[in-house]
């Protein structure tokens, strides 16, 4: 099977030197197409800015720096996949104005513009191909299964993967992960904390289908 996987934070820029972005690592997301690979599937990873080396095997390596930059890259080469793993840490506002020489400071504070990204994830919802299995993250402070079920339902997914960032040792820049998979069809699984190359195995053990594995 074709799948896509998303990894890594966005850069959104400020100006010719500065970004808005996030704690994303890539780690989850480069562990599951490693492990994707490991399977003996075809996979495309499409990466934010991150400081890891993409795994061996991959179809197709697709770097990328913004939140647009990853949403074109994406709805290109998502019709074309069995499934998409959209586990990208994406911005949801980028610089209304953004500069493209360095900004000069001045003695006063400065406001800054933020406008909406394109919410990648719920677009290849509204266009998604019939067979196709879209998967999304859900990472959460609080009321964990009641944001990813309702997140589920309005991006059109298939499976969301949530995790409780306000823990130091899961989701955003841990080594480890614990993960709860919630079905469309409302089945619940949890892979308890281990690693996230072994929580990327047991993801993908549940989420392909068994003509898939
Ligand atoms: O709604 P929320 O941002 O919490 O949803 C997270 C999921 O949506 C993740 O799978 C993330 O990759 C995706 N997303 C996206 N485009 C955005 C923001 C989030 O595809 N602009």
């Amino acid at each position: 099977m074709r799948i896509l996987v998303t990894a890594g934070p966005t850069r959104e820029a400020i100006d010719a030197v500065r970004f808005l972005s996030n704690k994303s690592t890539g780690r989850m997301g480069y562990a599951l197409a490693e492990a994707a690979v490991a399977a003996g599937h075809d996979v495309v990873l499409v990466s934010g800015p991150v400081a890891l080396t993409p795994p061996d095997g991959l179809l197709e390596f697709v770097p990328v720096v913004s939140a647009a930059d990853m949403a074109d890259a994406v709805k290109r080469r998502a019709p074309d996949c069995g499934m998409v793993i959209m586990c990208a840490a994406v911005a949801d506002y980028t610089p209304a104005h953004p500069v493209d020489r360095k900004m000069k400071k001045s003695d006063g504070n400065l406001t800054l513009e933020l406008k909406r990204t394109e919410d990648i994830l719920k677009t290849l919802g509204q266009n998604k191909p019939a067979g196709q299995i879209l998967i999304g993250f859900a990472a959460e402070t609080d009321d964990l299964e009641q944001y990813a079920r309702s997140k589920l339902a309005a991006k059109n997914l298939d499976w969301i993967a949530a995790n409780d960032v306000s823990r130091p040792d899961r989701g955003f820049a841990a080594g480890t992960n614990a993960v709860a998979l919630f079905a469309a069809d409302g089945r619940r699984f949890d892979i308890p904390l281990q690693s996230k190359d072994a929580v990327a195995r047991r993801m993908l053990g549940i989420l392909l289908p068994p003509s898939g594995r």
